[in-house]
């Protein structure tokens, strides 16, 4: 499975990067509205650290308009991926992208039927949000099963990009269903790697090692 960032805090990305794990960056609107610098040249500077997809919002909401912003997002940089809402206009916008060779990741996804129309349409990924989901009381993990049983199915090449991730055992029931990537904050990544027992292991093998080594 895929690890992606999602976030548009250049430290952070750079730390994730530095550890080794990371294979692409999400970014939308409120995780830019987070930083001081304006959002292409947020862009610009994460596409110098992660040669990975970066996923690239737009922010208009009509077929010509985001057909018109994607054009100008593709210029940043040969790993840019475009971001589309999945509404009735976005769909249009997935079509005229994909038919352009173009990878379109398609966002703000909350059931199966949006994943199966966005698949046929030719988005590269497919983002079902599913702490969003949680958060009102509805399994998002059974929607990544059904996404994953669905393009399992039909053979469908498009990328299960599970998104709105709260904590570790969302990446990892994630990583038993199937799902090609994950994107999540740098805190579920450090969660990823913590276990108490680890801690407690090296810290006793290190005074051992000390206390044993003094009396030689
Ligand atoms: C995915 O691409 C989105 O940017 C993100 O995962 C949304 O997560 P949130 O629900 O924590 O805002």
């Amino acid at each position: 499975m895929k690890f992606f960032i999602d976030t548009c805090n250049l430290d952070q990305i750079k730390e994730a990067m530095d550890m080794g794990v990371l294979d692409g960056v999400t970014t939308n609107p409120s995780l830019a509205a987070k930083e001081t610098m304006p959002y292409r040249k947020l862009l610009e500077e994460i596409c110098k650290i992660v040669p990975g997809p970066v996923s690239a919002e737009v922010i208009s909401t009509e077929h010509k308009a985001m057909i018109a912003e994607s054009d100008e997002l593709i210029k940043i940089a040969d790993n840019i991926v475009i971001k589309i809402p999945t509404i009735a206009e976005g769909l249009k916008a997935v079509k005229t992208l994909a038919d352009r060779k173009i990878p379109v990741n398609s966002t703000l996804v909350f059931s199966a039927s949006q994943a199966l129309l966005v698949a046929k349409a030719g988005a590269a990924y497919v983002s079902p949000f599913i702490g969003r989901l949680d958060d009102i009381s509805t399994s998002g993990m059974e929607l990544i099963e059904q996404i994953v049983t669905i393009y399992a199915n039909y053979q469908f090449k498009t990328e299960v990009l599970v998104a709105s991730v709260r904590h570790p055992m969302h990446v990892v029931e994630s990583a038993l269903i199937g799902a090609d990537v994950c994107t999540m904050p740098l805190s579920v990544i450090h969660q990823l790697i913590k276990h108490p027992l680890t801690d407690i292991g090296l810290e006793k093998f290190l005074s051992d090692y000390k206390n044993s080594q003094a009396n030689k």
